[in-house]
């Protein structure tokens, strides 16, 4: 089993206006030129904002990504935007089922699983997001929960080209908290056993909430800790960079 190297992923979720966007992602291709990490790095901003970043990224070592996408391939669908044209903006990955979409929009596995499908479909990268709520781990039933999302959230033909996992327990998103270390390893072995057992076990697992400069070494050192997505920190270039340096070598 050959896992890829580690993914640094930024997402920026509702923030950025052009100008700003656009000379920070200048800021990290440059830097990514000079002394290239040794992890891929991808940016996942606003969808208003792709077409500017994909021409500022434009053969860049960052990626692109979109941090939601449609089920369908077009349609009558206000205000939602579909893989194809993620795709076509520039993006080479979709984050699917974030917490704060699940929250928000009320989206549930099955649903995750056809935007994943989506993905694919337009030749994008997934990245699955899943996670217990404090109170299902106050309840000691993290290993459960992160078990039926993954079983119900990613789609047939999921494997390591087309499919990053990211484990994200909601309590720490945006909180500053974190899970310890153990806890970590312990969520991110299960999944690993998980997906070995379905033949998907190459897929990368990254590890997501409250991660910054301070403790992102250690947290990228856990055992199948395969990156990162990272909130926050994301929209501080020189955070986000010290952030993509701490990947293992
Ligand atoms: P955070 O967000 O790094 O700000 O906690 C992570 C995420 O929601 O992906």
């Amino acid at each position: 089993m050959t896992i890829q190297r580690p993914l640094i992923a930024g997402n920026w979720k509702m923030n950025g206006l052009r100008r700003d966007a656009v000379a920070r992602v200048t800021d990290l291709a440059a830097r990514a030129r000079a002394d290239g990490p040794g992890c891929d790095m991808a940016v996942c901003p606003p969808a208003s904002l792709l077409y500017s970043l994909a021409e500022a990224l434009d053969g860049s070592a960052v990626a692109l990504g979109g941090q939601d996408c449609h089920m369908a391939e077009s349609g009558a669908h206000t205000g939602d935007i579909s893989a194809a044209m993620l795709a076509d903006a520039g993006c080479s990955y979709a984050i699917v089922g974030h917490s704060e979409r699940r929250a928000d929009h009320g989206e549930i596995d099955p649903l995750v699983r056809a935007k994943a499908e989506a993905a694919h479909g337009a030749g994008l990268i997934a990245i699955v997001c899943l996670g217990e709520s404090e109170a299902m781990r106050d309840a000691e039933e993290a290993l459960d929960v992160v078990q039926g999302q993954l079983k119900q959230s990613l789609p047939p033909g999921a494997e390591a080209d087309n499919t990053v996992v990211a484990y994200e327990p909601i309590w720490a998103i945006g909180t500053g908290r974190t899970p310890t270390l153990e806890q970590i390893a312990e969520v991110h072995g299960h999944l690993r056993a998980l997906l070995e057992a379905n033949g998907q076990g190459d897929i990368r697992l990254l590890y997501g909430g409250s991660v910054k400069p301070s403790n992102a070494r250690d947290i990228l050192a856990v055992a199948n800790v395969n990156g990162a997505l990272v909130g926050g920190a994301s929209l501080a270039v020189d955070d986000f960079w010290a952030i993509c340096q701490s990947c293992p070598d």
